[in-house]
């Protein structure tokens, strides 16, 4: 039935565009004949009558014709005003953050992406550019933002390594800083906000597997610290809001891993592994469920499956058929040696766990890298990290 109606609509689209470019045609034709037959008099009036009636028409054609020509959007579901909401995405670039922005725009809400491109990229969402139902702003979280949102899902900051540890002054800001700046947002406009927090905040675990009660075992002045403590504070500023406001707020606490393969991980060393779809088909499922529930607490999302990087090397390497040699690095400092998310707590109150089975999950992961490499040999621009502007020798933080 809603084939139908698509289609029908769509035929009729056709239908209007065909219909004003001939009416087009037709009148500025019949104009032309008409002004063959008048005194020059008569043809200097009318020229000026003719090009005001011109400019009308031909904009009346661009209003109808070029939005819905250049319009090339996803399906988008109907939502009524009332079911409609307005939803802000801080991070809505990045890899999870793009991924929930298609399902929340599909669902036919009004999604606004707030992104300092970082580490996220326009093409993740260039493809929701124009819509009316989309919005997509350049803003640094740590700065304050005055909008007016119904839901708010607290993703902005940097979550690989690497790119955390590349500034983790800016690391920390954003995570205290831009946290707190949201949480003003949401209590101000009366917004749900979900925070994405992170395993990081157990830290190298004493206990196994971790439960959402389980304080964590963090070294704070290590190399990871900016992220972990920072994801940390995060979690106390959410609890402080809404214990001391009142607030709806719920914390997900996201157990995965995005990079194919550990470089630098001991080859014993036992992480559960997520891949790209359990992301964007398992994840992005549970975060909106979590926002639409009513709990106001953490809840690990996350893959429970349990395998050593050394089983996941070598299962990548016979899915993409490769003759490279499996290297063995010194591990990173403070790199958790064991984890594994406990998900009984979404299990048993939003009836959530991943569905995606591994190598079908890895699979996509692989299609994924692949394009990427495509997209890259093609010479596209493909932004990186920003160094840090240096003053006087050191790097400064924004
Ligand atoms: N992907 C994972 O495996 C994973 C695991 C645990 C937690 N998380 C959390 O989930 C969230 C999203 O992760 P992701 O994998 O999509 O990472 P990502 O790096 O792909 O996306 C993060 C996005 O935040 C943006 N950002 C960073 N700092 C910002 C700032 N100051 N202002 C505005 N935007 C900023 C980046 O440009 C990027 O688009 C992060 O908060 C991360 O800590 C992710």
């Amino acid at each position: 039935m809603m084939r139908m109606t698509w289609l029908i609509t769509a035929i009729n689209r056709r239908m209007m565009k065909l219909l004003v470019a001939l009416a087009l045609i037709a009148y500025i034709a019949c104009d032309f004949l008409s002004l063959k037959n008048r005194s020059i008099q008569e043809q200097g009036e009318l020229r000026i009558e003719q090009k005001i009636d011109e400019v009308c028409l031909v904009n009346w054609c661009f209003v109808l014709l070029i939005p819905s020509m250049s319009q090339k959007y996803p399906p988008v579901k109907f939502l009524s005003e009332r079911d409609r909401k307005r939803i802000l995405i801080t991070g809505g670039a990045g890899f999870v953050g793009s991924h929930l922005t298609d399902k929340l725009m599909m669902d036919g809400h009004e999604v606004t992406v707030v992104d300092n491109f970082f580490t996220g990229r326009k093409r993740n969402v260039e493809h929701w550019i124009g819509h009316e139902n989309f919005e997509l702003i350049n803003h640094d979280v740590v700065e304050p933002l005055y909008i007016e949102v119904d839901q708010i899902y607290h993703l902005a900051s940097p979550a690989s390594p690497p790119n955390y540890m590349y500034n983790p002054i800016k690391t920390l800001k954003t995570n205290t800083i831009g946290t707190l700046n949201m949480l003003g947002l949401a209590k101000r406009v009366g917004a749900r906000l979900l925070l994405a927090s992170t395993s990081e905040v157990y830290g190298d675990p004493e206990v196994h597997p971790q439960n959402e009660d389980y304080w964590g075992h963090v070294n704070p002045i290590g190399p990871r610290a900016c992220y972990d403590e920072g994801k940390r504070v995060a979690e106390t500023m959410c609890y402080a809001y809404m214990n001391h406001t009142r607030y709806d707020i719920v914390l997900q606490i996201l157990q995965e891993y995005s990079e194919p393969i550990c470089k630098y991980c001991k080859h014993n060393q036992i992480l559960h592994f997520s891949c790209f779809t359990i992301k964007y088909v398992d994840l992005v499922n549970g975060l909106v469920s979590l926002m639409n529930g009513n709990i106001s607490s953490p809840v690990n999302l996350g893959n429970p499956e349990e395998h050593t990087i050394l089983e996941f090397a070598q299962l990548i390497k016979s899915l993409v058929v490769s003759r490279s040699q499996i290297q063995f690095l010194p591990e990173a400092q403070d790199d958790p040696q064991r984890r594994r998310p406990d998900i009984r707590k979404a299990k048993m109150l939003l009836g959530w766990e991943p569905v995606v089975p591994l190598e079908e999950g890895l699979n996509k992961t692989i299609q994924y890298f692949r394009r990427e490499l495509e997209f890259q040999a093609n010479n596209q621009y493909i932004p990186k990290p920003k160094a840090a502007r240096m003053k006087k020798g050191r790097p400064r933080h924004n």
